[in-house]
């Protein structure tokens, strides 16, 4: 077993590490009060070969693996996960679900600009009732031959207004339940298209979540990725790996707000001492420390699975289960070590224990975690 990563895994960790700690960190509090949209950097990234470094360099990506993209994505959200969620949709759920189940005209087409970054991707699964419970979609994808009329409205969709392409999965034939449903590739720009206000969310505030509607929307029938039915089968599989880069993202903020916390703690007097020296905070940073290495390791597990052709969905539930959680409990000491200051903008943990709170909620809840990490084991036994 082999735990040292390669040269260029870490020259792209340093790469992410520099971009975060230099440029990302100046106006992340101006972009979280304002919900700022962060569009330079999103470009910078971009030309970084971020917003594609999954996809083959043949179709214009970056052509790096997995592991490559959890220290990136660690990296990035370690400072700004409004910024770093933009970069896994793009990545691990729009760029790879073309890249793996697309036609060759699709990726020429569709995955190209993406894996550029010059078009953001967006993922159109969840609706006003069918969150957790996916197979129940209400939006319909209704056959006229040619082409396939959308109708229906999709919820808390990242990248909704800036997405140039939309991922939609519809409900085209109702009686066979989730076996009936497709995956549409969508033109945001598409006549009978329109979207909602931003959300105005209590983390990952710059980040740009809309709810869709769709109204007669035509789409032509090239634009199915798959067979007929093949929708809920590609939401799934692909959601395996967007759960790894949520679990990075988890892993940055958990890992952010330890950082802080240790220089805070070395930094900061009281009783006459450092208040590392206290065994109060001490034992917290230990704690911490403990739960993040447990955390990297569950998604450096999963990305190698996944870099190495083997089945990963089940370690990819696991680590974004565990890394949401600690997330959770790391940001949350992180606050408390602080005292007072931990509760105010200017020392960014409180930013980072609101962030958290949605790595629990996003790309399936704790409690879908739970499901697929139990059901794969009560099956095998
Ligand atoms: N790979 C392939 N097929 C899969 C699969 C997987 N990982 N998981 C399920 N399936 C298949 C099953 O084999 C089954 O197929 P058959 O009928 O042919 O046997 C079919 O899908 C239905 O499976 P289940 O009976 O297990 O379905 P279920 O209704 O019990 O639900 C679930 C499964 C795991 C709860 C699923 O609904 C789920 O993951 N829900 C959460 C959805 C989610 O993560 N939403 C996030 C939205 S995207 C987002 O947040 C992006 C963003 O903007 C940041």
């Amino acid at each position: 077993m082999n735990f040292e990563f390669t040269e260029e895994q870490v020259m792209i960790q340093q790469a992410a590490r520099d971009y975060a700690q230099r440029e990302l960190i100046k106006d992340v509090i101006e972009r979280d009060t304002h919900s700022i949209y962060p569009t330079a950097h999103v470009k910078a990234l971009a030309e970084l070969g971020f917003m594609g470094m999954l996809v083959d360099p043949k179709y214009d990506g970056g052509g790096m693996d997995t592991v490559s993209y959890v220290l990136a994505m660690e990296e990035i959200s370690k400072v700004d996960s409004s910024v770093s969620v933009i970069m896994s949709v793009n990545n691990s759920l729009v760029c790879y679900g073309i890249e793996k189940f697309g036609s060759e005209e699709q990726k020429e087409k569709f995955l190209k600009p993406m894996a550029r970054g010059e078009k953001i991707g967006a993922f159109l699964l969840s609706e006003p009732e069918a969150g957790s419970d996916a197979t129940s979609q209400r939006t319909t994808a209704e056959d006229m031959g040619d082409h396939y009329l959308l109708n229906g409205t999709k919820n808390w969709i990242t990248n909704g207004n800036t997405a140039g392409t939309y991922l939609v999965i519809a409900q085209t034939h109702p009686e066979k339940k989730h076996k009936g449903i497709n995956v549409l590739i969508v033109d945001r720009h598409s006549p009978g298209i329109s979207v909602g206000p931003h959300e105005d969310k209590m983390g990952m505030r710059s980040s740009d979540t809309h709810s869709v509607m769709f109204n007669d929307v035509k789409v032509p029938k090239e634009n199915r990725i798959g067979e007929d039915g093949f929708g809920f089968k590609f939401a799934m599989k692909t959601l395996e790996g967007g759960r790894i880069g949520i679990a990075a993202q988890a892993l940055g903020i958990a890992s952010g707000a330890f950082e802080r916390a240790v220089k805070y703690s070395k930094e900061r007097k009281a009783f006459g001492t450092e208040i590392a020296n206290h065994q109060s905070v001490a034992f917290k940073i230990a704690d911490m420390a403990v739960k993040i290495e447990n955390a990297r390791n569950l998604c450096l597990k999963a990305a190698w699975l996944k870099d190495q052709g083997q089945p990963y969905g089940y370690a990819s539930a696991m680590a974004k289960y565990y890394a949401a959680e600690i997330a959770m409990e790391v940001t949350t000491e992180a606050v408390q070590i602080h005292g007072g200051y931990g509760y105010v903008k200017e020392y960014h943990v409180e930013r980072l224990m609101r962030e958290a709170k949605l790595t629990q909620i996003y790309e399936g809840t704790s409690e879908i975690q739970k499901i697929v990490i139990s059901r794969q084991i009560l099956s095998e036994i």
